[in-house]
């Protein structure tokens, strides 16, 4: 099987940035698992259901058909890539994803999409439940108020208005809460993942230390 690269990590810690860029160096696949649970989000809000229609949202996702191109995000036919990061979909998607029927369905959808390898997986849980044999595996951080800032300059560049960096640190540390104490699979780092903290490095840092891992995996695999 071709290699895995798994990467976990909180809310805004630059997953998704980091992750493409290594999917594209290495010539692997992309797949960003949260947009995944924010496509479930997006439904579930279309509907207008309750988090505890536990029923009607599980029917709901086995029915969904997700189809995630490059970056680009479809979900039954209707593309999604822009309307899954609204402010909505951000603050409701962490108590969705929390729900078993929805990570039981999903986890199943991506360990499909990873059944040939050849692939980055960023997301919570992929270290430690999704992908567990793969190569690579990384817990990519950083502070609170480092992402919390990060977060404001990508809202400024996409005009989603203004937010304080008080409230983003609030809306960042309250999805760290509920993602890292859920019942299933809460965000945590697995004992084999490598740390790595983004507070003080740069992207391309960041994307060359797991490129340098990932070939080391490599070369150890045939020796
Ligand atoms: O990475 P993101 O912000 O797009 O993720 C959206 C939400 O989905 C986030 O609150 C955590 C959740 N998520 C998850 O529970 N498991 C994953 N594998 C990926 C994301």
């Amino acid at each position: 099987m071709l290699p895995i690269i798994a990467i976990d990590g909180p809310a805004g810690a630059g997953k998704s940035t980091v992750t493409k860029l290594v999917a594209a160096r290495l010539g692997l696949l992309f797949l960003d698992t949260g947009a995944m649970y924010r496509a479930i989000a997006w439904l579930v809000l279309e509907a207008n259901l309750a988090l505890d229609q536990e029923q009607k949202i599980a029917e709901l996702v086995s029915q969904a058909k997700i189809v995630l191109t490059g970056t680009q995000v479809v979900v039954n036919g209707i593309d999604v890539t822009g309307l899954i990061r609204s402010p909505a979909v951000t603050s409701k998607v962490s108590e969705i994803a929390a729900l078993g029927v929805v990570r039981v369905e999903l986890v199943k959808q991506q360990q499909a999409i990873g059944a040939q390898g050849g692939i980055v997986a960023e997301g919570r849980d992929m270290c430690s439940y999704v992908f567990p044999d793969a190569q690579v595996k990384i817990f990519l951080t950083a502070s609170v108020q480092e992402r919390a800032r990060r977060r404001q300059m990508d809202l400024v560049d996409g005009r989603q208005g203004e937010f304080s960096l008080e409230q983003l640190e609030k809306s960042i540390a309250d999805r760290d809460l509920i993602d890292s104490t859920r019942e299933i699979s809460p965000l945590k780092k697995a004992d084999d993942a490598v740390e790595i903290i983004s507070d003080n490095l740069t992207i391309d840092e960041v994307v060359d230390r797991i490129v340098r891992m990932y070939q080391q995996a490599i070369a150890t695999a045939h020796l």
